[in-house]
């Protein structure tokens, strides 16, 4: 590694690492997707980098973590991901609603709706093998409704959906299976014959609301957020518009996002494929440095003077070499003006970032942030307090 300062994360003392399992706001557990950073390592950077009314932007949003966090500590939280359900899922974070609205609209969708109506041999028979045909139907009726609709309401009822679409609980509409990501159709099919399952018949309404109970437990971010769908390498942003950025660019194939959200894709009325052909994946390192080389670009055009720019990315090892993707990106980051100014080394829990069908030697072992300066940014002082983050239901 190049003449970099070197810290690892258990040495900051009052680093995310002390703020205890499960850490975060009820909003956070929307829906799980794969390849995303704890909320306490997004509250600590937000906190030790930007103040009250900061514009915070994570340009690869992923589920949103870091525009929630920012708008939960007054920062006005923007995150940007090329995927439709993390755009979905980013949006109904920084721009969430009520429960007393989401009652609202179980109450009267369950008035005027008659999910009798649906042919569910219509559907495909990957997205068959999930669901019974009582609960199917009540799925379509929803995708039908939800479809045109975007509203803040009808998109956060989006990401409650996603989040309930499949996985083990009671909540979850589709036979046991991973909430994480969604699994593959001929797995599925190979497991409940072996297990002899049967699909569950849920009342799809019901398992909305104990969903949209437990997110908003916590109640709503004190400021509203902004949430888009664009390439990272062309952001909607204005010139030196944003105060602090974190982020977690893509790890050159290790997390395939369109496929691992097929189903929820599926829901929001997208094929996997055309979003698979959009998002960056690649193993090539010539292609991830330019695409690196043009994201990181555009950071620094958005980013203000004297601000922070935090890249997480990991080592990973992939068909059999390791990649040190910090190494990697610190002289390009240097190349379009940032300076490095240290790079925090954070080991992760294996749980974590490995999926199944990576092969247990392969995958990320540890995760390095780059701490990239635009002029000369000014920390705040005051040490981050793992308490409960204070949230305010706001009128
Ligand atoms: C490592 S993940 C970010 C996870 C995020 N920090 C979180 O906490 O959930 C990388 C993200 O990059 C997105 N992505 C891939 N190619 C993109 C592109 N060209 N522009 C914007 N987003 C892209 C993927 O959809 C994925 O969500």
């Amino acid at each position: 590694m190049g003449n970099y300062l070197m810290i690892l994360s258990t040495d900051i003392p009052d680093s995310w690492k002390y703020a205890g399992d499960g850490w975060g706001s009820t909003l956070h557990r929307i829906c799980s997707r794969t390849g995303s950073f704890p909320p306490a390592l997004a509250h600590y950077f937000v906190k030790k980098y930007s103040r009250r009314g900061d514009i915070v932007l994570d340009p690869f949003s992923g589920k949103g973590t870091l525009p929630l966090e920012a708008c939960l500590n007054g920062r006005i939280g923007i995150g940007n991901d090329l995927a439709p359900e993390a755009y979905v899922i980013t949006r109904a974070k920084v721009n969430p609603v009520t429960l007393d609205d989401v009652m609202e609209w179980i109450h009267n969708t369950r008035k005027k709706w008659n999910p009798e109506s649906y042919d569910v041999d219509e559907v495909s028979g990957e997205v068959r093998v999930f669901f019974s045909k009582y609960t199917l139907r009540q799925i379509l009726s929803i995708r039908d409704m939800l479809m045109d609709d975007d509203s803040d309401l009808g998109n956060f009822i989006k990401a409650l959906m996603c989040g309930i679409l499949h996985g083990p609980t009671k909540m979850h509409l589709s036979i046991p299976c991973s909430h994480a990501f969604s699994m593959s159709p001929k797995y599925i099919r190979r497991f409940i014959k072996k297990n002899g399952l049967k699909k569950p018949k849920r009342d799809v309404l019901k398992c909305l609301l104990t969903k949209a109970k437990r997110v908003l437990r916590d109640g709503l971010p004190e400021v509203r957020g902004m949430a888009t769908m664009e390439d990272a390498r062309k952001l909607p942003l204005e010139d030196e518009s944003v105060n602090l950025i974190v982020t977690s660019p893509p790890y050159f194939n290790m997390q395939t996002y369109a496929w691992d959200n097929w189903l929820r894709l599926w829901f929001l009325g997208y094929d996997y494929i055309e979003v698979k052909n959009k998002l960056f994946q690649s193993e090539s390192k010539q292609k991830f440095r330019v695409f690196m080389l043009e994201s990181l670009k555009e950071m620094f055009r958005v980013l203000k003077d004297n601000s922070a720019c935090f890249v997480v990315v990991g080592d990973v090892k992939l068909n059999g070499h390791y990649i040190n993707m910090a190494e990697m990106i610190a002289p390009i980051a240097e190349s379009v003006g940032f300076t490095v100014a240290r790079l925090i080394s954070d080991s992760i829990p294996k749980s974590n970032k490995h999926l199944m069908y990576i092969k247990e030697e392969e995958g990320v072992s540890r995760e390095r942030i780059l701490e990239l300066h635009k002029g000369n940014p000014i920390p705040n002082n005051e040490p981050v307090a793992w308490a409960k983050v204070p949230v305010e239901v706001f009128a």
